[in-house]
This record gives structure tokens, C-alpha cells and sequence, in this order.
């Protein structure tokens, strides 16, 4: 059965402490999580342990990192390995989110070498994907948006596939407070799945959660949630938000 997924990406915020209360209020806050239903939290790599800590073991709740590096191990000073994640019981990460493609250079190709080292790992990625404003303007984003995927995952046999999770991210809407509307992002997914149809399937199609990301918050979610092919969101700044966030939860179908 397809997960729906809430997924919280901390991005580069709060303090220790911060962290610390906003998992606090996370627990105390009720929310439901179906059989199907999950939810991740994608923390900074120095709150990893916290968040195993106040989450660990609550069903149906994850941990995941923001990002890591490509290489087994060794002299990569900064980095952090997918053995080193695994170590610590984290089983998804985010890769090739578009801040990470603009302000690190990550290419398509380098995605294609994460994801393999995390599928060797059984790390499941949250693979990014998603057309900047003069793509969508020109009309070209399914041209661009495909071109992602190809180069990032048709390498992939079915079975590895099924490990990913994929996150539609239109990145006009990212942190700008404006929502791709429930059509155009019903359209690019049912679009994304089209692909992967076409490669793999329809039953390793349907199978795949896609999530939707950009300025998703507690007043849109059920709306976007409520399209066919939009399996949940990843979220930024709204995840910065116990309230925001246990609503955004709650919004699963
Ligand atoms: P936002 O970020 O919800 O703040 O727009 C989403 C994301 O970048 O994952």
C-alpha cells in the first residue's frame, strides 16, 4: 500500500535547545498516524541523537538526515557517511533538494551516486525533484522535472526504486509563502508517476509515495493532500512549528 508521509525538513534552524523544546512540544501535541501514514523528521546532523532519543521507537515516526555524502568513508573532512546514518538507526535522508543543488552545486549525477550508496545502505532517500520560476514559465517543467528523474534514477532496477521516496518541489514555492495550487501540483505528480510508469510499471508506479513541498502549511495541506497523486509533503518552515505540523500530520488521507 502507497505510504502517505509527512515529512519535516528542520533545513539549517534552531539551536540545541530549540530543537530540544520543539520535539518536546511534538510529543505533546495529539496526532494521528495511520497504519500508512508516516512521519519523518529530517533534523540537522548534530541533533540526530536528540531527536532518536524524544522519537525513537514511537510507531510509525522516523528520523532522517538533510543529506550525506557519496563515499563509503575516509578523508572527506565535514562530510558525513550513509555507515555512519545507518549507525545510528537513521533509515531516510533527503537527497538533491534544490537548496543543495543551488548552493552546493549537487548535479544529477552526483544524486545518482548517493542514492546508490544509500540503497546499498538500506537508506531510503527522499529524492528532491523540481523546476525553477522561468522553467514553469516557459512551460518546459515536465521536460525539466523528467529530465531529474531520468538521470537520477532510471538506473535503478524496480525493486531499488521502491525504496524511494520522491518529493516534488516547484522551487518558486519553496520558503516564498506561495503554494503551488492543488492542480498544478496534482498535474506534475500524476505526471511524475506517468514516468515512472512508463519505466517500471504501474504497480511499482502506484506503489511510489510522492510528496509535494513548497510553502506547504496547516491551512493547505488537506487541500493538497486530498489530490490523487499527492501522497503528503515535505515541509520547511511550517515543521519549525509543533502546532503547524501535528495539523499538517493530521492532514493525511
Ligand atoms: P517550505 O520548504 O515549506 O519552507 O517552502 C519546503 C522545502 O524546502 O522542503
Amino acid at each position: 500500500m502507497r505510504q502517505k508521509i509527512a515529512a519535516a525538513n528542520w533545513k539549517m534552524n534552531l539551536t540545541y535547545q530549540q530543537a530540544e523544546k520543539l520535539l518536546e512540544e511534538l510529543i505533546a501535541t495529539p496526532h494521528e498516524l495511520k497504519e500508512n501514514h508516516l512521519a519523518i523528521f529530517a533534523v540537522p546532523f548534530p541533533y540526530l541523537q536528540l531527536a532518536n532519543s524524544k522519537l525513537g521507537g514511537k510507531k510509525n515516526v522516523f528520523v532522517a538526515a538533510q543529506n550525506c555524502y557519496s563515499k563509503k568513508s575516509g578523508a572527506y573532512t565535514g562530510e558525513v557517511s550513509v555507515e555512519m546514518l545507518t549507525s545510528m538507526n537513521i533509515q531516510y535522508v533527503i537527497l538533491g533538494h534544490s537548496e543543495r543543488r543551488e548552493y552546493f552545486n549537487e548535479s544529477n549525477q552526483l544524486l545518482a551516486d548517493k542514492i546508490n550508496i544509500c540503497l546499498e545502505n538500506n537508506i531510503r532517500p527522499i529524492f528532491c525533484c523540481g523546476e525553477p520560476l522561468n522553467i514553469r514559465e516557459a512551460n518546459t517543467q515536465n521536460d525539466f522535472v523528467g529530465k531529474q528523474l531520468q538521470e537520477s534514477l532510471y538506473h535503478l532496477s524496480a525493486e531499488q526504486l521502491q525504496q524511494i521516496v520522491i518529493a516534488y518541489e516547484p522551487i518558486w514555492a519553496i520558503g516564498t509563502g506561495k503554494t503551488a495550487s492543488s492542480e498544478q501540483a496534482q498535474e506534475m505528480h500524476a505526471f511524475i508517476r506517468q514516468q515512472l510508469a512508463a519505466k517500471y510499471g504501474n504497480d511499482v508506479a502506484e506503489n511510489i509515495s510522492i510528496l509535494y513541498g513548497g510553502s506547504v502549511k496547516g491551512s493547505n495541506a488537506a487541500e493538497l493532500f486530498s489530490q490523487k497523486d499527492v501522497d503528503g509533503g515535505l515541509v520547511g518552515g511550517a515543521s519549525l512549528n509543533a502546532g503547524e505540523f501535528v495539523t499538517i500530520i493530521n492532514s493525511l488521507k
